[in-house]
């Protein structure tokens, strides 16, 4: 017979099977701090509401402050027949102090229980995940200051299409996580909620006070339907696609990074300490890291797509399924923090190398959409401007030429008009310079987006570049 706390109806054990099978405390153990501060708010407001004594109240407070340490030390034994972190915690408890640790639960279930210690953990790991975000934020941003000099050719279906800076694009890289970012806000926000004291489903019939739980834990109020409150999961849903976001846009980075530090691109070097060698081919160098962090994705994906499917079809109230919340979001964190730690310190040390950029600017026919607009402000409509400067580039093209190669003859053969200026148009200098537009690649509009970030940066996280050293 396992110590079970307790033995309601039932006249058999439950078998073996079964309770392997249903144990989560394996997975939730993780939770164990969250619940005891969720206790701990508990107990004091059953103190404040006569519910318990003080004396008993203070027994189990100091009680549940020992078990704590006993987690953190990583000496708390946790039992597998004792199913799950709530019920290991309350064991304990009751080994320890007897009867006045069986009433810790008055007031309470497993059900409001866990949805809080749920809501306490992802608020925290959320919080952990913008701080990453900013550590990534920091580190382009020192990356773009260094390189609004140095030009490239800025892609649409991964052809040359038009020149830029790479702080132009590392900045373009700054604006996904900033959004991933204001979505974590967003999702905690409305998260912040507290469902405990909705009891199993229908809150209790002792005179507990919810706002004084919520209070306490953080929360900025007490759920408002019970029934909601030990069903909802909406907010691991909301979480879950922030992860989602983050992570793809991590992985579209590290797919750029895998294709610049090929020696097709040579755009990016990003160092020994994140590459690896092949065990046959002595003269490889993979990037590895940027590969994991692609394929990592994948599982935050799942991840997603496993709770969605979970609670597809779940009638109100709360249903054990629920239960299976918890791994993919463990695990859709875990793998979304270690990869903004690698990626982040990838691109602190990685190389770019401006001159492979600028040779790719230089035989890309970048400068194209120049010739277009010259022959516009020479009175040519848009359309047809196009067409000739198609033209143009095909007889460069047929030449083995760059466009600002052709003579001034051969150009005046596509169109009579053209003059000695267009030269001066062709530089790419010139042609980024000329996209003085808000959010454009000229060196004062790059500028002004670079201090707009830092100004934002400074504001949230003044000490992120400290923290990052210890
Ligand atoms: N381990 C359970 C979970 O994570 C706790 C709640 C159990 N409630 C119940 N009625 N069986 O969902």
């Amino acid at each position: 017979m396992s110590e079970k706390l307790w033995g309601g109806r039932f006249v058999e054990d439950t078998h073996r099977l079964a309770s392997a099978y249903s144990a989560s405390v394996h997975v939730d153990k993780r939770l164990a701090p969250q619940d005891i501060r969720g206790s701990l708010a508990h107990v004091a407001m059953l103190k404040q509401q006569g519910i318990l004594s003080l004396r008993e109240a203070k027994k189990i407070e100091s009680a549940l402050n020992q078990i704590a340490k006993e987690v953190s030390a990583g000496t708390f034994e946790w039992r597998t027949d004792l199913e799950d972190v709530h019920m290991n915690i309350e064991a304990m408890l009751i080994k320890r102090l007897g009867s006045s640790g069986g009433r810790l639960h008055t007031a309470r279930s497993r059900n409001d229980q866990v949805a809080t210690d749920m809501r306490l953990w992802t608020r925290e790991a959320a919080d952990r995940i913008c701080q990453r975000i900013d550590d990534l934020l920091h580190v382009l941003c020192k990356q773009a200051e260094q390189h609004i000099d140095t030009l490239m050719p800025a892609y649409t279906h991964l052809q040359r299409a038009q020149p830029t800076r790479l702080a132009h694009h590392l900045l373009a890289w700054t604006e996904m996580f900033e959004r991933d970012r204001s979505r974590f806000l967003d999702a905690a926000r409305r998260l912040n909620e507290c469902p405990l004291g909705a009891g199993a489903l229908t809150t209790t019939t002792f005179p507990i006070d919810r706002h004084h739980t919520a209070d306490a834990l953080g929360f900025t109020q007490p759920m408002r339907n019970s029934l909601d409150a030990v069903s909802d999961r909406d907010y691991l849903i909301e979480i879950l696609a922030c992860l989602a976001n983050t992570a793809l846009h991590m992985s579209r980075i590290a797919e750029e990074l895998v294709l610049w530090s090929s020696q097709e691109f040579g755009f990016v070097d990003v160092g020994d300490a994140f590459s690896t060698g092949s065990s046959m081919m002595p003269q490889k160098k993979n990037p590895d890291m940027a590969e994991l962090i692609r394929g990592k994705t994948g599982r935050v994906i799942g991840s997603l797509v496993s709770l969605i499917v979970t609670l597809k079809g779940l009638p109100l109230t709360y249903n054990r399924d629920l239960q299976e919340d918890k791994e993919p979001v463990f695990d859709a964190f875990d793998t979304v923090s270690a990869s903004l730690e690698v990626l982040t310190a990838m691109l602190e040390t990685a190389e770019f190398k401006p001159k492979s950029m600028r040779e790719a600017l230089a035989d890309g026919y970048t400068n194209a959409t120049e010739v277009a607009d010259y022959l516009v402000n020479k009175g040519i409509p848009f359309r047809q401007a196009h067409a000739l400067a198609a033209n143009l580039v095909e007889a460069a093209a047929r030449a083995k030429r760059p466009l600002e190669k052709l003579s001034l003859q051969a150009m005046r053969t596509v169109y009579r008009g053209i003059d000695e200026d267009i030269f001066v148009a062709l530089a790419p200098e010139v042609a980024i310079e000329r996209r003085n537009v808000f959010g454009g690649p000229a060196k004062s509009q790059v500028r002004a987006a670079l201090r707009d970030l830092k100004k934002r940066l400074k504001a949230r996280t003044p000490k992120v570049s400290k923290r990052r050293r210890t």
